[in-house]
């Protein structure tokens, strides 16, 4: 089998992971992998049941019922599948950002992903972010970056971003929500979020989307020939 290339992109909610590596995966021909609506889709479909994403008994009695497809349209867009049913717009909710952060903390939810996340990286070239991807998903990855930029910054873009939208947002609300997703997101005790030891730490506190892109592309350059 011809050597796949992965890239791992971790940080903290509203770093612009997404967005770059949307970017990046369009210009290398990669797969983008965003396992965060991995956990988003799980989130919903308990929260669907009733069950609150801190119960660990009700998440491990409902959790086999689930299986979670990722499927990819002809733009390249990532769909996710809730036992068939495309929910790729349903999990875009600030109360599904918090619930699928709460039920990611547990070790069933964990377990079930991991090797669904492994296995898309085996077959193809993927650029994949997250929480975990450098430290357990791929800890092998190609090249490992951390994206971080301070909360207010990561408050004021999806402050703009809703705007932009035309959609209603309250800076110190989403501030608030950001501070503790970090929190519950760093501190839980299975693969919490931290930078890998290998990783390139990059701030993007002070740059637009394309300077981040402009120096993703030369952190990634120095492994996989561009
Ligand atoms: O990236 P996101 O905001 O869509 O992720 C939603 C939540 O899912 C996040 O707050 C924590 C969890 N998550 C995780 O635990 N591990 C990942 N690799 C990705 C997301």
């Amino acid at each position: 089998m011809e050597k796949k290339y992965s890239i791992a992109i971790d940080g903290p909610a509203g770093a612009g992971k997404s967005t770059i590596a949307k970017a990046l995966a369009k210009e290398m021909g990669y797969y983008y992998v965003d396992t965060g609506a991995i956990y988003r889709t799980v989130a919903y479909f308990l929260d669907l049941l009733g069950i609150s994403p801190k119960d660990a008994d009700g998440v491990g009695r409902y959790i086999d019922e689930l299986t979670v497809g990722i499927e990819y349209d002809e733009t390249g867009k990532q769909h996710m599948i809730m036992n068939g049913m495309d929910v790729t717009d349903e999990i875009r909710t600030q109360d599904i950002s918090q619930k699928a952060s709460l039920v990611s903390a547990h070790k069933v939810v964990r377990d079930m992903l991991l090797d669904m996340q492994r296995d898309v990286a085996k077959h193809n070239n993927v650029i994949m972010d997250g929480r975990d991807i450098g430290t357990v998903v791929l800890p092998k990855a190609t090249v490992k970056v951390f994206l971080s930029a301070s909360p207010e910054i990561r408050a004021q873009r999806r402050t703009d971003e809703l705007i932009a939208k035309g959609q209603k947002a309250n800076f110190e609300q989403i501030l608030k929500e950001i501070k503790l997703r970090d929190y519950q997101d760093s501190n839980r005790p299975i693969a919490p979020l931290k930078q890998a030891k290998d990783a390139v730490l990059l701030d993007t506190s002070n740059l637009d989307i394309a300077g981040v892109i402009a120096e993703m592309k030369r952190i990634v350059g120095e492994k996989i020939p561009l």
